[in-house]
């Protein structure tokens, strides 16, 4: 994205100097709700990010300009003082879990804009957040290192915005590596970066464009109920501390204790695990028919058993699925948002003309198309 417009709306706001950052929105190859029980996931950022040029302005408050609303907010640094507008409480909150951690960001002054599409599950806040850790990090010398700042992030997810997530997006903007994906055990926070370049595959990103209402109560319901199926194996298998940790006989003991909705969740984030592990060994093969299969497999767990995907998604789905491209799933948290489709090059134009005449004969919009660049993470630039 060009600054250019944001760093002339800062001079016309707040004068000539600042620093420029950014940081990025992620995909997920595959390893979805499998954050927050100890499971792997394995994402990559992409060229598609958040910037801001920010200033320190010698108070105790904030004055954000976000260019993509258009509108200010200004606010302090304590829980009294906090801001109204939502977007701005991304920001406060990751001034406020810097605070809690017992360092001392002072105020200033920012404007900012984005290209992450909102509500695509591309994780737009996580950028938000990672930039703003990022840049006060560095502009204050806070001296915090890289996984607290995806941390910071996180809880300001939970604590600000009312999303008990995981740490996959805030991870994947802060550590994202071009060209790179990384497969992390969440359990343990070990990573490993996988170079990712399917020679003659593609990988594109279809986006419903629909984002329905109470995606994070239902997100948070979701991993009560895997908290819930967690604790009752835990009862009988000490040693279980995620339910990524438990295998599916040990999720059999505990059927009849827990509700079948329970019992569903559970299953596919057991399935979930092995099916990352299966696509880390077929992508070290460069065997892409396997990645895809696990692909397949994982829209039907998030559909069927997780409930998280919808009409559009599984109808995308389908059309990949008649189209013959090697892999298909819903991607992020779900209830709307994007696919992400691994096709053969060959097909690729019929596979986006297919999906969008289908799709806007049943919905009355097509759906849009992104490409996957995988970029860096949270950095400088200027
Ligand atoms: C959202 C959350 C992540 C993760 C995904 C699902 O993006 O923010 O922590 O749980 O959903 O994999």
């Amino acid at each position: 994205m060009d600054t250019k417009e944001i760093k002339s709306k800062f001079n016309s706001l707040f004068g000539n100097e600042f620093r420029v950052y950014t940081s990025s929105g992620r995909i997920n190859l595959i390893g979805e709700h499998t954050d927050y029980n100890g499971g792997f996931v394995f994402p990559g950022a992409i060229d598609k990010g958040i910037y801001a040029a920010i200033n320190p302005n010698g108070t105790d408050r904030i004055r954000a300009y976000s260019m993509d609303y258009a509108a200010m907010s200004e606010f302090g640094m304590t829980e009294a003082d906090a801001p109204k507008e939502a977007w701005a409480r991304y920001i406060f909150g990751v001034v406020r879990e810097m605070q809690k951690r017992g360092f001392e960001p002072k105020g200033f002054d920012t404007v900012f804009a984005g290209d992450v599409p909102l509500g695509a599950g591309m994780s737009s806040s996580a950028a938000l957040e990672s930039t703003f850790a990022n840049a006060l990090n560095d502009i204050y010398n806070l001296g915090i290192d890289k996984f607290e700042l995806a941390r910071i992030g996180q809880s300001t997810e939970h604590n600000y915005c009312g999303v008990k997530c995981g740490i996959m997006d805030q991870f994947a903007s802060i550590f994202g590596k071009e060209g790179h994906l990384m497969r992390l055990n969440c359990a343990t926070m070990e990573f490993e970066y996988f170079p990712f370049n399917p020679k003659g595959y593609k990988v594109v990103l279809l986006d419903t464009v629909v984002k329905h209402e109470l995606a994070s109560s239902a997100y948070n319901k979701r991993r009560e109920s895997c908290e819930n199926a967690c604790a009752h194996i835990k009862a009988k298998h000490q040693k279980v501390n995620y339910l990524s940790d438990a295998t599916m006989s040990m999720l059999d003991e505990v059927k009849d204790e827990i509700s079948n909705e329970d019992y569903m969740r559970a299953k596919y984030v057991i399935g979930e695990k092995q099916r990352v592990l299966d696509v880390c060994a077929a992508l070290e093969k460069g065997d892409y028919e396997t990645v895809g299969d696990r692909m397949y497999g994982t829209h039907y767990g998030m559909s069927k058993e997780y409930e998280v995907s919808c009409e559009e998604l599984d109808y995308l789905n389908d059309i990949a699925k008649e189209c013959g491209v090697t892999g298909s799933r819903v991607m992020g948290g779900g209830f709307g948002g994007c696919t992400i489709n691994l096709v053969k090059e060959g097909l690729y134009d019929k596979f986006i003309a297919t999906a969008k005449e289908k799709f806007n004969a049943r919905f009355g919009h097509e759906p849009k198309v992104y490409n996957v660049v995988i970029s860096d993470g949270a950095r400088r630039l200027e």
